[in-house]
Order: C-alpha cells, then structure tokens, then sequence
C-alpha cells in the first residue's frame, strides 16, 4: 500500500487549523469552539482557546460508558517483586475516582500542584489520572532523582501535596523514598501540606504525624464506600502536568503540557503514527518519570482506548534478557516502545536471541525507538531477530509527542538506516546556520520548528516565561531551537547527529553535564571541573569529571575522586551514572578562557580533531589526552 504521509502532510499543510479541528473531534469536550487556534495568545498562539475539556474522563469515563468497562486498561508486571495484576476500564476508573476523594478531602483542586515521587507500580498511573481529574496539575519526579533535585522541584512547582510509595525497588536493592522526600522537604524552602505514601511490603516508610497519610488505607475506604468524583471541567490550555527536564544549568526547567491540545495530539499519533487500534495492547517500555511515561505508558494509551502495560523490571536481570519476549507474548502486546540502550542491553545478553525463540510473538507488529540515537547495529539486529518494522522516531520532552518518525498509520516509508524519517504534520522543520540562514539539503546545522508548534508541545516553563523564550525562541526568531543538530536529505529525511549544548544522553536519560558541574564545584578541593559526556557502548554515553584541584589539596586523588562521584550520586542521584572523575593538571581552554570541552569529548572518544585556532596552550591537550589514556579512554586518536 502507498503510503498516504505525503498526501497527510500536505493537507496540514494547507489548513493547519483546520487539520487540528478535525483531529480534535475524537475528543469529548465539555464545549468546543470555532477557532482551533489562537495566535495572539502566549509565546506563539494557543491552540484550542476556548474549548473545555477533562482529560480523565476522556481516559476512562468514556471508555466505560462506551463499552470498555470490562476491557484491561492496565496491567501491571512487575518481575521485580513476582507480582502482577491486571484493571479493567471500571476498576482503574474507581481507584482513580477512590484516590481523587482522598485528594479533594485534603484540600486539592482546580490549578494545586501535586508532586508525584514514585516507582512503575499502577497507583503512580492512578495518582496522574486523579490529578486530572481534579484539574489538580502533576508534576512526576523520577524515582531515580536524589533529594536535592526533589528539592529544587518542590520549590519550582510548589505543590500543595506530595504522593509518593515508600519504596522504589532496583536489581538488588530497595530503596527508600521516604527519608529522601523528608530530606527534599527540609532542604525546600516551600513544604507541601500533606504527604500521601503507599506503603510496600518490601520497605514500609514511618510516617510524619500530621503531614503524612497512609494512601492505600485512604483509598481502600473511599473505595469500599463506592465514592465518585466529578471530573473538574478545565480550559483547554489549562496545565495538566508540569514535567521538569534538565536544562544546561541545575535548575532544572518545567515543561508545561496543556490538557486539550495534548489529547488532540497523542490521540492522532495512536492510529497514524503508531497504527494502533483501540482494544489492543501497547507498551512503552519506559518509566513514568520520563516523557515518554506520561504519553505513552498513561496518556495515549487510555486516550485511544488500548490497554496499556506498567512494567517494573529491567530489560536485562528480571530475571534475564528475555523478560520484554515474555511480557510481549504473555500480555498479546501489539507495540513495543522503548529506547535502544535496552535493546543493546538484550543483545549484549542474548545475542543470537534465543530467549526470544521461547515466546509466540506471533502478534507483535512493531518495534518503536526512541530518547537517543537509535544506531544502526543495534536496529538491524533487532530487524534480524524480531522480522518486523523497527521505527527509529524522533521527539523531546518539550514536544511530548513524535516530531519526526515514520507513520505506520500512514503507510510505512522506506526506512533509511540512522534516519528517523520525516516531519509528522505540524512540524515544519528546517535547519539553519548559527546567523539563522536556511541551509541547504545534506548539509548539517541548527535543527529549528518553525511556529507555531503543533498542539502537544509546551506552550511554556512553568513560572518561566522568559527562560521559555530566552532558551527556545530568542535566538531563531519565528522558530523553535530544538538545540539538536542534523541534516536533512534530498528526499526530507531528517538525521540527528548530535545536541549543540550541553546535554548528554545516558541509557536514554536526558542529563546535564552543566548540572553535574555545579556539583563537582561545589566539593572544597576542586578549583574547577569540567564534565563531558564520553561515548559508551552500551548506555550511549557516560558522564566523565575532569577537575584541577585547588593549590596545596595534597590528599590522594583517588580518595576525592571517590568522594566526587558519591557526591553527584547524593545531589543528583543514581540515574546519573557518574563514576568516572579525572584529576588533571589543567584543562584545556581558549584565549578567552572557555574550556575546550568539545575537542575534550573527540579525543575521549578517539575522533579526529583539529587543534582549535583559539587554543590558548596546546599542550595541555596532551597531558588531558594522558590522563584519559591512564584511565583506558581516549581511544586511537
Ligand atoms: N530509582 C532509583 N534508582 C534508579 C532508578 C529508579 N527508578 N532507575 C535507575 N536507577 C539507578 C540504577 O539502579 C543505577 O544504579 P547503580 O549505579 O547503583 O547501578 C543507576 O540509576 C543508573 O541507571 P541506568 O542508567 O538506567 O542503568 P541500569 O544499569 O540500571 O540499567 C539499562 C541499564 C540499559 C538496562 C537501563 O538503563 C534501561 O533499561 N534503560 C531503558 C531506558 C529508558 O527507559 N529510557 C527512558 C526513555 S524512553
Ligand atoms: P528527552 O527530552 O529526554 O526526550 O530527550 C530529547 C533528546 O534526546 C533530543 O533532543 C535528542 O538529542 C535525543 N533524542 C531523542 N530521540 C532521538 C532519536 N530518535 N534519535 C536521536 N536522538 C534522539
């Protein structure tokens, strides 16, 4: 069949507005209204201005008056603890309206902040969906944070309660979020009101007398009582979440995500992107800590009618390399979604597949990548085990949804190795030169949106305007810095070939050696540090410190080094994956005194490099390149 994406991205084209209306009407509103778009609101237009909506009861309610009520909406595998449990459409509707009661009782309505702090069990799922139904705007924290970036959102968002379990569970260890919250509040300059904590068998949490409430119990007995809660009528371009992604500094920045144009958006890729049907089951082998949790583990699934899966393990070690085979062929998963590292992960594992030879996966279609550079080894291995299409798609947490991938819905294109594919409507995607020149085809720059951005994207940062526009409008004018760098083809294939900041990506996570910076600078032997993001096998890339420490610190390298690490690991948390801190002599820097942080990642990862004009001593490249090579790095060269 030829694929209908040329004629789709055209008609978008041609009446932008009037394609999102259309898409709009598999929405339920409370009311709707003429324009789909207004330009003259916000940084770049709003879009669905007067309409009202509520996006659980599109999730559920509908669903259930519908038809679905005894149709799974999520099941929950969890390899981790040897349990699962399947909701049907009803009982995920009455636990959501059970732990909305509980919220409203305490206070929580219309525009309150509510932090969620949770590992992948389906309360995590019921909590996002209760918020929403109250109008109440969530903000997930992942689980793998440490307290002090639990602080800096509990001060961002300011929230007027928090819900959490007691524990998160990692291959081996059980990890406490309790004290980790208690620290996040003490160090917070805002305290939440209440706390609301599932407790779990494996580590249960002593609550705070006053503050802190038992949420299972609560939700037992609004359970047992049959207590519903009306789903609060919101704008449209209300906030349903706030999702805090990290920026080139600590602070992290608070994507905002509105309640209509998210659902208009999510809804249409279900069918046209992801070619999947209502009924059928998909799973997005994420965390709902991420981006791609909130819109494809909870939202467009439930949206779109599917059943949706919460799956608590590992890719690899729950117990082994064939655990997604088993959930896949167990659960009749029509769709995976999940990002390449687990994929180098099972193969590293399991190279010839054959834990995957012992499960039916008859009825699985497809294989969607994303989060990182989907690598060509790693797509055609998966191709040459799985036989089928294996999507590459491209997207940002600011975009909540695909910008550019190839739309199964549509009819698949062919697929070019190490390209995602191309724009999906609504995205008119251009690259530019550092002076905001177009460029032309095969030759890479700046990747830029031309605005408006589709419904889905943020509209801003919460309590941030102009960091909105300063990070992302300021310097294109009229378009979108996506602060990826890429080409696009002949043919308007788009490839991403690195981020032009400094953002790393590590086993899918979106980190910020700025970040890690502040925290090494902050240790009272380093002078100054600077961390790069190295090229890892398995994970992509892994963060490496380089530090001068101050004159007359004359304590064994390795002892700081160690505390180093601890150190980002206390401030910034596990997900880091910082373990490598190198002392040095000096770092490399221009006249100017910027350090040379790029031509640092090219020899760490054995690249050429040209010796930069500005350098202000070059042989301090040499003794970098020394270090690293001590430490196994730095390739060939
Ligand atoms: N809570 C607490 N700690 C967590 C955590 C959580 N929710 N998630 C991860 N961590 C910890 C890990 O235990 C690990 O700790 P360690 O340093 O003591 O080993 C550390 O954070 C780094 O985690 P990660 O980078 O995920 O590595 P891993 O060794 O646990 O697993 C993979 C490696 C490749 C199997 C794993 O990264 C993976 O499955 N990634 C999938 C990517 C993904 O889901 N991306 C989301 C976007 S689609
Ligand atoms: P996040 O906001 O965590 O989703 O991270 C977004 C960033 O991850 C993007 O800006 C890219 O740098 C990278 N990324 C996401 N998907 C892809 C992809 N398919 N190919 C290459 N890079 C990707």
């Amino acid at each position: 069949m030829a694929s209908r994406y040329a004629e789709t991205y055209q008609s978008w084209k041609n009446a932008p507005h009037r394609f999102w209306k259309e898409a709009a009407e598999e929405i339920d509103w409370v009311k709707s209204g003429d324009e789909a778009f207004d330009g003259s609101s916000g940084q770049y237009g709003r879009w669905f201005p007067d309409w009202e909506c509520n996006t659980c009861y599109n999730c559920l309610d509908r669903h259930v008056e519908g038809g679905r009520a005894d149709q799974p909406a999520l099941i929950y595998d969890s390899p981790i603890t040897g349990t699962a449990a399947t909701y049907s459409y009803k009982d995920l509707l009455d636990r959501v309206q059970a732990m909305a009661a509980v919220l409203a009782d305490n206070g929580i309505g219309r525009g309150d902040r509510v932090i969620i702090y949770m590992p992948m069990i389906p309360e995590a799922a019921m909590a996002m969906l209760a918020c929403a139904r109250l109008g109440a705007i969530h903000s997930v924290v992942f689980g793998g944070f440490a307290a002090h970036e639990l602080a800096t959102r509990i001060d961002d968002a300011a929230p007027k309660a928090i819900i959490a379990a007691s524990c998160g569970i990692e291959p081996g260890r059980v990890i406490a979020y309790k004290p980790l919250i208690d620290a996040a509040i003490d160090q917070s300059s805002h305290k939440p009101d209440a706390c609301f904590v599932v407790q779990r068998p494996q580590q249960v949490a002593d609550l705070v007398e006053g503050r802190d409430h038992d949420l299972g119990l609560l939700m037992e007995a609004a359970f047992s009582a049959g207590r519903t809660v009306d789903c609060a009528t919101v704008k449209a371009t209300d906030p349903l979440y706030i999702l805090y992604t990290s920026g080139t500094t600590g602070q992290p920045k608070g994507v905002v995500r509105d309640n209509g144009g998210h659902m208009v958006a999510l809804k249409w890729s279900m069918s046209n992107l992801y070619d999947i049907k209502p009924g059928e089951v998909f799973w997005a082998a994420s965390d709902v800590g991420w981006v791609v949790g909130h819109s494809y583990i909870v939202y467009a699934p439930l949206l779109h009618g599917c059943t949706t899966i919460v799956f608590e393990g590992k890719p690899v070690g729950t117990p082994d390399a064939g655990v997604f085979w088993r959930v896949i062929s167990e659960h009749n998963v029509a769709s995976l979604f999940t990002a390449p590292t687990a994929f180098r992960a099972i193969r590293k594992e399991d190279p010839d597949g054959k834990l995957m030879a012992q499960y039916d996966l008859s009825n699985f279609r497809a294989l969607f990548l994303a989060g990182e550079r989907a690598d060509p080894d790693t797509v055609n291995w998966a191709a040459d085990q799985l036989q089928v299409p294996i999507i590459d798609h491209w997207w940002q947490t600011e975009t909540g949804w695909c910008i550019v991938g190839n739309p199964l819905g549509l009819g698949q294109l062919p697929v070019k190795p190490g390209s995602p594919t191309v724009p999906m409507p609504g995205y008119d995607v251009q690259i530019l030169d550092d002076a905001g020149h177009p460029l032309p085809a095969n030759t890479l720059g700046n990747i830029v949106i031309k605005l408006p951005l589709p419904p889905g994207c943020l509209p801003t940062l919460w309590n941030a305007e102009k960091r909105f526009h300063d990070a992302y409008l300021a310097e294109f004018p009229g378009y979108y810095k996506t602060s990826d760098a890429g080409v696009i083809d002949d043919d308007g294939y788009l490839s991403i070939m690195s981020r032009t900041d400094d953002i790393i990506n590590v086993a899918g996570h979106r980190l910020s050696t700025g970040a890690m910076e502040e925290v090494l600078a902050t240790h009272p032997a380093v002078a100054e540090c600077a961390v790069i993001g190295i090229a890892d096998q398995l994970k992509g890339q892994l963060p490496c410190g380089f530090v001068v420490l101050k004159a007359g610190v004359n304590r064994p390298h390795e002892e700081i080094e160690a505390e180093l690490v601890k150190l980002v690991r206390n401030q910034i948390g596990p997900v880091a994956a910082f373990k490598l801190a190198i002392t040095v002599e000096r770092l490399p820097k221009t006249r100017s005194g910027k350090i040379l942080r790029g031509t640092m990642r090219q020899i760490a990862d054995g690249e050429s490099y040209k010796m930069p004009a500005t350098i202000d001593d070059p042989a301090i490249l040499d003794e970098i390149f020394g270090a690293m090579k001590e430490r196994g790095l730095a390739g060939s060269s």
